[in-house]
């Protein structure tokens, strides 16, 4: 990693495939930031197990999501993508980081509160400290800027708090990390309840297109979108539907808003959704064949795996050894 550029993290749950919101959302414009910044994409597999998971259906999700960014065109050669579980930095500093949050900020995450009305049964401590860990992921790189959406301000804003209030305890040592707001993408409402944001681990699978459907599966659920029955293609507040298919239609075409509007003139509901997922399908072609590509080649995916946390490991120690000095932790001996 050069030393001039800013450094960005991301960190991204392995559940379920990659949505075309995320796509359409983040990852196509991520392709064009590899350039103007050093990226950490990593797997958070251990943020992943605060609910239970399936033992094998997460190795697997995981693998598969490195691919697909992979298949993205995130080059992994420039960036640093890799899991969070291979790189023991991350526990070791999420642990000193627990012994710098406080029990009332942890109580007010609203993440927290959620989930664990969601997970009765299995409310245990890492999911309540999960902020201390994630605040560990972004602060260990000495992070300038985090991708985050809404629902993960309220961990960020906490990680900024945990970072300045060490860093008055003892002498400037985290960066203090921003948001990243960038060149905002499209923001890809589900095709059932367009009023909501599409989510990879909706229940109804109608609701989200995985970047891996097949060109059958795509054309279906655009077939079952909801909309309204006042036949106008129109983008409207009142019509979210509709205006949710226009928006998926013109981040893929490049053409606005309006621009799409037109090409609809006249035409029915049936068609326009015919439409939309044609160039959703044709968008999704190349890189799906990549993706089948990688697949075959086990040998380039472990060699990814292995020298970029060995990478993110090197990195992650510069912060780390600098942080056991700092709270009294004895030299290693060597
Ligand atoms: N908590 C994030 C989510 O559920 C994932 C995440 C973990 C993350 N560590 C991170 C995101 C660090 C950004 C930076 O979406």
């Amino acid at each position: 990693m050069s030393d001039k550029k800013k450094v960005i993290f991301s960190g991204m749950q392995p559940s379920g495939h990659v949505t075309l919101g995320n796509y359409l959302g983040a990852l196509k414009n991520w392709t064009d930031l590899q350039e103007d910044y050093n990226c950490l994409f990593c797997v958070v597999d251990m943020h992943s197990i605060t609910v239970r998971q399936d033992p094998p259906t997460l190795r697997r999700l995981s693998r598969e999501f490195l691919m697909q960014y992979i298949a993205a065109g995130i080059n992994p050669e420039e960036n640093i993508m890799y899991y969070q579980s291979h790189v023991p930095e991350h526990a070791e500093l999420a642990w000193i980081l627990n012994c710098f949050t406080y029990m009332g900020e942890l109580n007010r995450m609203t993440q927290f509160k959620d989930k664990s009305q969601r997970h009765a049964e299995n409310i245990n401590a890492g999911l309540f400290t999960y902020p201390a860990l994630m605040a560990a992921d972004i602060l260990l790189y000495q992070t300038d800027l985090v991708p985050v959406g809404d629902d993960q301000k309220q961990h960020l804003e906490l990680a900024r708090d945990i970072a300045i209030r060490f860093n008055n305890a003892y002498s400037p040592t985290f960066k203090v990390p921003e948001g990243y707001f960038g060149k905002a993408g499209a923001r890809v409402m589900s095709l059932q309840e367009p009023n909501k944001k599409m989510s990879k681990s909706d229940e109804d699978e109608n609701a989200f297109v995985s970047i891996l459907d097949s060109p059958d599966v795509i054309a279906r659920k655009f077939k079952r979108a909801v909309t309204d029955s006042d036949n106008e293609i129109r983008f409207s507040e009142d019509k979210p539907g509709i205006s949710n298919l226009l928006n998926i239609y013109s981040a893929i075409t490049g053409k606005s808003i309006e621009e799409s509007e037109k090409d609809f003139d006249g035409k029915g509901y049936g068609d326009f959704k015919m439409a939309v997922a044609e160039v959703v399908i044709d968008e999704l072609r190349p890189l799906q064949d990549r993706y089948k590509e990688l697949e075959k080649d086990k040998a380039y995916i472990d060699g990814i795996i292995k020298e970029n946390a060995q990478t993110a490991s090197y990195l992650a120690n510069k912060t780390l050894s600098k942080v056991q000095r700092k709270v009294g932790f004895p030299p290693k001996i060597r």
